[in-house]
């Protein structure tokens, strides 16, 4: 298999990833004939995101993707081969194009995830399962929109994935959106989820107006079983609640030039720093076995960096910028704006 080296402490997995196309144009004539004056190509999905983030701090964490086959070639190309795991299926891969005009507006068209067959989902589940096992991984992220059966229509099944996991006692963060989030918030086998508020306030159906909203909407789904909810409010930082706890992270100001991408930098830092610092026996373990207010930090520190940085994956993380943890977050602080369900 291509870029598995064992040993990597996280896997990542993407069920739709999306061939990115960009075209830059000078100037935009809608309804006419446009010439592109460059184009750039690039494989994107938030699982890939986070495994080339922490591929950046040396650790590995090799990417399952479902690939269309007919661009065999499309690892190379995009110079993924190394990080990521394809499991093959028929047909092209979703394409998302972006249309940036020189001194103008970005246009986005973005195809929805390509159904799968259940086959190639229960092959796509097998080939995850092998590469945590022969990792000997401790955690799987499952990130990105979920495709639907070509079949039903439904969307796939992550239960079997769940479940997998859960006897090899591998903790699966999950981060994805709209009906599959507030399906999955609902059944807790995530041991991570990583919302950002308006995803909270979705998964909860309740508008989110304060610090305080925030984390009694992250305790429902900690109720549900979820072990650590990862509550991401862009410039104010990150909320990570648990059961007993509630620490709330961010960094002093930073210039921001692309905010896309930047909660899958936040979600490689929290398990960068998760992996790193385990939990020595008779330490406290804040209730859930992994080091919360470490990730927490690191992940507010690796997310101001993504903002900085022109492109949606990140580039480095050499500098990062100081971060701040409170233990007894103010519950009446209003967000920024509301957060709509
Ligand atoms: N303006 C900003 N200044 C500093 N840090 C920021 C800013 N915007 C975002 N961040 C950092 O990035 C993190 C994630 O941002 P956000 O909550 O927007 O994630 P998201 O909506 O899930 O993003 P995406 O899904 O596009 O990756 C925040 O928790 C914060 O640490
Ligand atoms: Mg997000």
């Amino acid at each position: 298999m291509t870029g598995n080296k064992p040993g990597s402490p996280i896997v990542t997995l993407t069920p739709a990833p999306t061939l990115d196309r960009t075209y830059f144009v000078s100037n935009l004539v809608e309804g006419g004939v446009n010439r592109a004056d460059g184009v750039g190509e690039e494989l994107a999905g938030k699982g890939i995101n986070v495994s080339r983030g922490l591929h950046l701090v040396g650790i590995e964490a090799p990417g399952v993707v479902p690939i269309g086959n007919a661009d065999q070639n499309v690892l190379e190309r995009t110079g993924s081969a190394e990080i990521l795991l394809p499991l093959w299926i028929d047909g092209t891969l979703r394409v998302s194009t972006t249309i940036v005009e020189h001194n103008g507006p970005t246009t986005k068209i973005n195809e929805s995830p390509r159904p799968l067959s259940e086959e190639d989902w229960a092959a796509v589940i097998d080939l995850t399962e092998a590469t945590v096992r022969e990792n000997g991984a401790s955690w799987l992220v499952v990130a990105g929109a979920l495709p639907v059966y070509k079949g039903s229509g439904n969307y796939v099944d992550l239960q079997p994935l769940f479940d997998r996991m859960k006897a090899l006692n591998v903790r699966v963060a999950l981060d994805t959106s709209g009906e599959p989030l507030q399906y999955w918030a609902r059944q807790g086998a995530a041991a991570v989820m990583k919302p950002n508020a308006e995803e909270l306030a979705s998964a909860v159906g309740r508008t989110l107006n304060t610090t305080g909203d925030v984390i009694d909407a992250a305790r429902e789904l900690c109720a549900h079983g979820v072990q650590c909810v990862l509550a991401s409010l862009g410039a104010d930082g990150m909320i990570a609640v648990t059961k007993t706890h509630a620490w709330a992270a961010r960094t002093a100001p930073v210039k921001v030039i692309n905010t896309v991408g930047a909660g899958d930098a936040t979600l490689a830092g929290f398990l960068s720093a998760v992996a790193r610092n385990p939990i020595a026996p008779g330490d406290e373990d804040f209730g859930v076995g992994f080091n919360v207010p470490v990730g927490v930090r690191t992940a507010v520190q690796w997310g101001a960096v993504a903002v900085t940085q022109p492109t949606s994956g990140l580039t480095d993380v050499d500098h990062l910028p100081e971060s701040f943890l409170n233990e007894n977050p103010d519950r009446t602080v209003a967000l920024e704006e509301p957060a709509k369900a």
